[in-house]
């Protein structure tokens, strides 16, 4: 248990908890580096700290980080790395619908131990054929089961064989024979199919692929050596992945508050896409628009509420206490907090509407506590410390352009005079809201250059992994809890005490009066 001390007078004149800091300044806007935390007494090693967060009932995440719903941020594979390391992704919406339901099958199906649809092919198929499909298809792999017409195993095409040389010889003269295949039955996986396989690779050298056989020899599944491995590993790293009951990676997805030909909330298209993407496994819908303290958005989130009441739903963007009330009053589980603070945002120039983050955040994360719905930190973060920050008012952060620049975000790399850099662009801007994010901002499903764009486009450097990222993020969240001896996060928002920073105070947290060789990250 961490000793609660309480700061003598001197300490409390100056350092002050949320409830004394942020109505005394009331009538300034803050946000990140308007302020700083004070440090605490301490017996709580970074290293110790646990970051798991709740965002709704049966929505429980091992790190508070979400991926953006931007179209130059999160598709499956940063939604798959953000699970993977224990936080969230949320597949965003400029895409059509088709599409948006098999990028969030690829996060539900991606590395589950079981594989239950494994690539098949047929014996009377050419090698040829084969290697088309890994060329077209793009896979990664070369070894494939081979079946009958009934869907039995009738034997293993090795990625040995699968070779141009071979183009011209069918699969059945090329392939192991089922006699020669290792294969377990489906009954016999057991309660740990990961364990059984585990032993089965240890007892079976030099054998990477165990096939799942029922008692008629159907092929029911694959599980491959290098997924066992990897899972292994997993239960071993201190932050876990986010996983559901059923051991899938969690995977969100954005909607928008889709209108008809008349102008009316298209409720029934609403439903269909999001009863879909429920059948594929989603784990929560977040009904992202500019301003959810709208009646679009509140239908869209009640509409959903009645449909699937156990659905966790996100709902935003806000930046009062009265959005909060009205949002969790439709049915929304946590609310997105955040209207212009964004690194590609120009709400605020353009509409000159928004609030600083830190002043949003307070306001909003107390009518939160009075409803009993989580608040997520979304936008203008650009360094752990500002999630610190935000963690304090908050249950989770949002971030986009902190992982724009990754391997896993949309996009190619570009090289401009020797640095690699990726796109990055607001969801408002007029490039996204062409390719359908128009809604978003409340705009016609055509924006013409007479529409006002809230977003611009941009360039971010080319960053590498999320997995890099996140450790360096995730090092400095929990470095920040160490310092105010908080073990977990409903410790950091119980102890956090702020107070301002001025013009020089922020020049002071910075680097100076040195020739920089190397940066921080
Ligand atoms: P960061 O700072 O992480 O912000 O890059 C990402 C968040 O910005 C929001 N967003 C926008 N806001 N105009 C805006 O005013 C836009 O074009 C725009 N696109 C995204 C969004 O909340 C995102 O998570």
């Amino acid at each position: 248990m961490a000793a609660t001390r309480q700061p003598d007078n001197s300490d409390s004149q100056f350092y002050q908890p949320a409830e004394q800091f942020f109505p005394a300044n009331s009538r300034l806007a803050l946000t990140f580096d308007d302020i700083t935390l004070a440090t605490l007494y301490s017996d709580i090693l970074p290293r110790d700290t646990q970051l798991d967060t709740t965002l709704a009932e049966g929505l429980r995440l091992n790190i508070p980080v979400i991926s953006s719903d931007m179209d130059t941020v999160t598709e499956s594979r940063m939604a798959i790395a953000m699970a993977l390391n224990g936080g969230l992704g949320l597949i965003h919406y400029n895409m059509p619908e088709r599409q948006q339901l098999s990028e969030v099958s690829r996060v539900k199906n991606h590395v589950h131990g079981l594989i239950q649809e494994p690539i098949q092919v047929a014996p009377d198929q050419l090698i040829g054929d084969v290697l088309a499909m890994i060329e077209q298809k793009k896979f990664g792999f070369s070894t494939f089961p081979v079946v009958d017409k009934k869907g039995r195993l009738v034997g293993l095409l090795s990625g040995h064989v699968v070779k141009p040389r071979y183009a011209k010889k069918k699969i059945s003269e090329a392939l192991t024979p089922r006699s020669q295949v290792h294969t377990v039955k489906e009954k016999e996986l057991g309660k740990d199919p990961i364990a059984r396989a585990d032993k089965f690779f240890t007892e079976h050298i030099g054998i990477h692929k165990l096939l799942v056989v029922d008692d008629q020899d159907h092929l029911c599944g694959l599980i491959t050596m290098s997924d066992v491995e990897r899972i292994t590993q997993e239960r071993n790293a201190q932050f876990k992945p986010a996983r559901d009951a059923r051991f899938h990676l969690l995977c969100g997805a954005a909607v928008s508050a889709t209108r008809n030909a008349f102008g009316e909330l298209d409720r029934e298209r609403i439903l269909n896409h999001v009863g879909a993407l429920v059948e594929r496994g989603v784990d929560v819908v977040a009904v992202s628009t500019a301003h959810g303290h709208s009646k679009g958005v509140g239908d869209t989130v009640k509409v959903l509420r009645d449909e699937f009441p156990k659905l966790p739903i996100i709902a935003g963007n806000v930046t009062s206490a009265e959005a909060v009330e009205f949002l969790a009053g439709c049915g929304a589980n946590a609310i997105k907090v955040g209207q212009g603070p964004g690194s590609i945002c120009t709400t605020r120039i353009v509409a000159g509407v928004g609030i600083p983050q830190m002043t949003a955040l307070y306001v909003c994360s107390r009518a939160a506590a009075k409803k009993k719905v989580a608040i997520l930190a979304d936008g203008g973060i650009t360094k752990s410390g500002d999630i610190v920050k935000a963690l304090t008012l908050s249950q989770a952060v949002i971030c986009g352009g902190i992982f724009a620049g990754c391997n896993e975000a949309p996009g190619e790399v570009i090289e401009i005079s020797g640095k690699l850099y990726k796109q990055y662009r607001g969801m408002g801007s007029f490039a996204a809201m062409k390719a359908g994010s128009a809604a978003r901002y409340g705009q016609p499903k055509n924006p013409t250059q007479k529409v006002a764009a809230e977003g611009i486009e941009a360039l971010k450097e080319a960053c590498g992994s999320v997995d890099r990222v996140l450790a360096q993020l995730i090092g400095g969240i929990q470095s920040g809890m160490g310092y105010l001896g908080s073990a977990n996060l409903t410790q950091l928002r119980e102890k956090a005490r702020y107070t301002r920073v001025s013009p020089a105070g922020m020049r002071e947290a910075a680097p100076h009066d040195v020739v920089e060789l190397k940066t921080g990250n």
